[in-house]
């Protein structure tokens, strides 16, 4: 039985800027993802989420590292066999407005790669279109209507079945409801605590809404400049982030408790975010880092178990303790 165990390992993917060189957007990132877990990866705009998510699919060719389901290597395999394996990782798209064909009906679109896996029997194609709309909490009259009747968050919920199409065992959801109305968010996330809870489907989610992301994960990965840099339980993360970074993240999101909101102190980044094209020695989080030490324009800090996970810092937990510290003293 294939149980859909994701590894990254050591992933490396470059792109070519013209007249500057090399831009490192993913820089020797390794993760795990275990069959039917939800990780969520966060970190700002142009930190590498998106083309993490994209090798991971095989849409960019990484420069190094390896991506294995179930031992077998993605990168490497060749004809049918990477092609059976590949529909095994499924991307669901940030923007369903864009990603779904308006001359299309829902149906055809749920259809197209039904048809594509060799199914030729109309009627069966219409029925599972029907199965693949019921899996995601959709009537199945909706395979009749176009995509511009929908809502946003129905819309979404077609590129989730269109996704489950191929029977994946992770989907790979780079900000699946980052376009749609925070009501309607968790509506979406609960779609796929659904899927991990009857299909056993993993997923790797990207988002920036830390708060959704860690009352519906397992674990949260934090991503700084095409590297990880913290990874540990959603909860332990959440609650006693071990870098800075992560500290700084957490520090903006509000708290639904107004006393607890007026009492927090916020980290305020200053500094310069350094570019991916010319990454500064040492730790890559150092020009904005509020406790930054020589040591850490020295010496690169690797991921090193750290709390209930694992940080890239040569002081873990420090910051969250000089936090706690000014709050105390308001
Ligand atoms: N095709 C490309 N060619 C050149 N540079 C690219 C390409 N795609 C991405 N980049 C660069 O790689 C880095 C990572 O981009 P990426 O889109 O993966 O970030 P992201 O974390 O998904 O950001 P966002 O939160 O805005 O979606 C950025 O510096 C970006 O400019
Ligand atoms: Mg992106």
């Amino acid at each position: 039985m294939s149980a859909g165990h994701l590894v990254i390992e050591s992933l490396t993917v470059k792109f070519p800027v013209q007249g500057k060189g090399t831009l490192t957007a993913v820089d020797d990132v390794s993760l795990a993802l275990a069959p039917g877990e939800i990780l969520g990866l966060v970190g700002e705009s142009g930190c590498g989420k998106s083309t993490l998510a994209r090798a991971v699919v095989g849409l960019e060719r990484p420069a190094q590292g390896r991506i294995l389901l179930d031992g077998d290597d993605l990168t490497q395999l060749k004809g049918s066999r990477r092609r059976q394996l590949r529909r095994r990782v499924q991307l669901v798209f940030q923007d369903p407005e864009s990603s779904l064909s308006p001359r299309l009906t829902i149906g055809q679109t749920l259809q197209e790669p039904l048809q594509i896996m060799g199914m030729s029997d109309r009627v069966a194609r219409a029925a599972r279109a029907a199965e693949l709309l019921e899996m995601v909490g959709l009537p199945s009259h909706f395979a009749s209507r176009s995509p511009g009747a929908l809502s946003g968050g129905q819309r979404q919920r077609v590129g989730i079945a269109r996704a489950l199409a191929s029977e994946p065992d992770v989907l790979v959801c780079d900000e699946p409801v980052s376009a749609l109305d925070v009501s309607v968010r968790a509506q979406i996330m609960n779609v796929l605590l659904d899927l991990r809870a009857d299909l056993g489907v993993g997923c790797l989610f990207i988002a920036h809404d830390l708060g959704l992301v860690h009352q519906a994960c397992d674990r949260i990965a934090v991503m700084y400049l095409g590297s990880i840099v913290e990874i540990g339980p959603s909860d332990a993360l959440y609650r006693a982030p071990e870098h800075p970074y992560s500290t700084a993240l957490l520090s903006a999101v509000p708290v639904a408790d107004p006393d607890l909101e007026r009492s927090r102190s916020r980290v305020i980044l200053t500094g310069e975010v350094a570019s991916p094209i010319d990454l500064p020695s040492g730790c890559r989080f150092r020009t904005r880092c509020p406790i930054g030490q020589q040591r850490c324009a020295d010496d690169a800090p690797s991921l090193r178990p750290a709390g209930a996970g694992s940080a890239a810092c040569h002081f873990p937990g420090q910051m969250r303790v000089e936090l706690a510290q000014q709050t105390a003293t308001g």
